[in-house]
């Protein structure tokens, strides 16, 4: 018997990165978890069928693709320093703390319950080095029937005593977490070299030869700030640009590989980000809180580089991902003030970025389109006494002036949550 479920209201989704549609008065079917379609006016062969009627406006869930979990208490705090400090006096100390599980276990169930609470159903999520605590955050993620990439962090150089990994010990760790969770329905592990500055070459091609072998993929930080692009090729001089690192050492083309920040992305970044399917993820709060740079979206957009949106807490201040798709936007209007070759981007591509850009990771998420799984959330209380807004305006407005409390309702494959 199959559960089938009919839904009438007022829905928005994007379908591309310049066309956002909307339907007023709509009838969307889902069954067994999948959407079946969404219609203007009811077919006849679901006459019969109960209707649920909903207020506000329905719109697909999010898609984080670059956050650290074990940073979720820092978020909002220690603003007053930049990349590299900011990893030395705030951030590192925070994660050495994950060496403790009971410590990580309290985080990391505040984590998946705030994520969920803001709309997000899948995600690219970094863990710590510490094997034990990641695979809780892994377990927990499986268990709320999150899509989620996860990885346990390797580094071996440059890192305060308390992160620092030996070049066997990281590689061990990282199989065992790779034999451990390589056949989960909805969590699944990613490699997670934590930027090239703090990773030697050799663990670096370890970790190719296991991305080889357990067909998995890879996640890291890429061309985030000029600090960091230079000083990854002066610690990896074979390579003549960050992405060269990981392709060399044999990092891509076995899973999906997911670069965050990607601010100062030379021509071959670029040739060979795309050449291997990667998503460039845009941490708009992130990068103007702690790296000072803005990703050239526009220009990538028009060379077909797939573009996703991150909430990187706690570099970023929250895990809103709506909030991102208006703060990149607005990024871009800054950026085109300074650079008079930038362009604007348009809301449709940073909400399509939220939602269906970052989603086509997973597969077929991040739309109410048809054979897409119905992740979704109905946003309410966004009306106005002075004005009516349009569907797609209510979305905009969430977008710029929202909280989590404009969710109403959510459903993850179907289901109510
Ligand atoms: N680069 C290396 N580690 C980090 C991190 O934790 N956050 C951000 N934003 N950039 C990084
Ligand atoms: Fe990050």
């Amino acid at each position: 018997m199959k559960d089938r479920r009919i839904f009438h209201g007022d829905f928005v989704y994007s379908k591309s990165f310049d066309r956002l549609v909307e339907y007023i008065g709509g009838y969307l079917v889902v069954t067994d978890g999948v959407i079946e379609g969404l219609f203007d006016r009811l077919p006849d062969e679901y006459d019969g069928l109960t209707i649920e009627d909903f207020s506000g406006v329905m719109i697909p869930a999010f898609s984080d693709l670059h956050v650290h979990a074990p940073q979720y208490p820092n978020r909002g705090i220690f603003t007053d320093a930049l990349l590299y400090d900011w990893l030395q006096k705030y951030t590192f100390p925070l994660e050495a703390r994950y060496a403790d599980p009971t410590f990580a276990r309290a985080v990391y169930d505040a984590f998946v319950d705030d994520l969920l609470r803001h709309g997000t159903m899948h995600a690219v999520v970094f863990g710590t080095i510490h094997e034990q605590s990641t695979g809780y955050l892994l377990e927990r993620l499986e268990e709320a029937g999150i899509d989620a990439y996860v990885g346990k962090v390797n580094m071996d150089t440059d890192s305060p005593e308390s992160l620092l990994e030996t070049v066997d010990g990281s590689l061990l760790a990282t199989e065992s977490f790779l034999d451990r969770y390589s056949s989960q329905n909805h969590a699944k592990p990613i490699l997670t070299p934590r930027f090239a500055p703090t990773c030697s070459q050799r663990l670096l091609t370890g970790l190719g030869k296991l991305a080889e072998k357990y067909g998995v993929g890879v996640q890291t930080h890429l061309v985030e700030s000029k600090w960091e692009a230079k000083e990854s090729v002066r610690r990896h001089p074979y390579a003549s640009c960050d992405t060269e690192i990981y392709e060399r050492a044999g990092l891509l083309g076995h899973g999906p590989f997911v670069g965050a920040h990607f601010i100062f992305p030379s021509d071959k970044d670029v040739r060979i980000l795309k050449k291997y399917d990667g998503y460039a993820v845009q941490c708009p709060d992130a990068t103007t809180n702690v790296i000072a740079g803005i990703m050239p979206s526009d220009s990538l957009a028009d060379r077909g580089v797939r573009l996703a949106l991150g909430s990187d807490v706690s570099a970023g201040q929250s895990l809103a991902i709506y909030r991102q798709a208006a703060s990149s936007v607005r990024l871009s209007k800054i950026k085109s003030f300074y650079e008079p070759d930038a362009r604007v981007i348009p809301f449709s591509q940073a909400f399509f970025a939220a939602t269906k850009g970052g989603g086509s990771l997973f597969g077929k998420v991040g739309s109410l389109e048809k054979g897409y799984s119905f992740d979704a959330l109905v946003l309410d209380g966004l009306s106005d006494p002075f004005l009516s807004l349009t569907p797609a305006q209510t979305v905009e407005r969430f977008c710029y002036a929202g909280d989590a409390t404009n969710i109403r309702a959510r459903y993850l494959r179907g289901k109510k949550i």
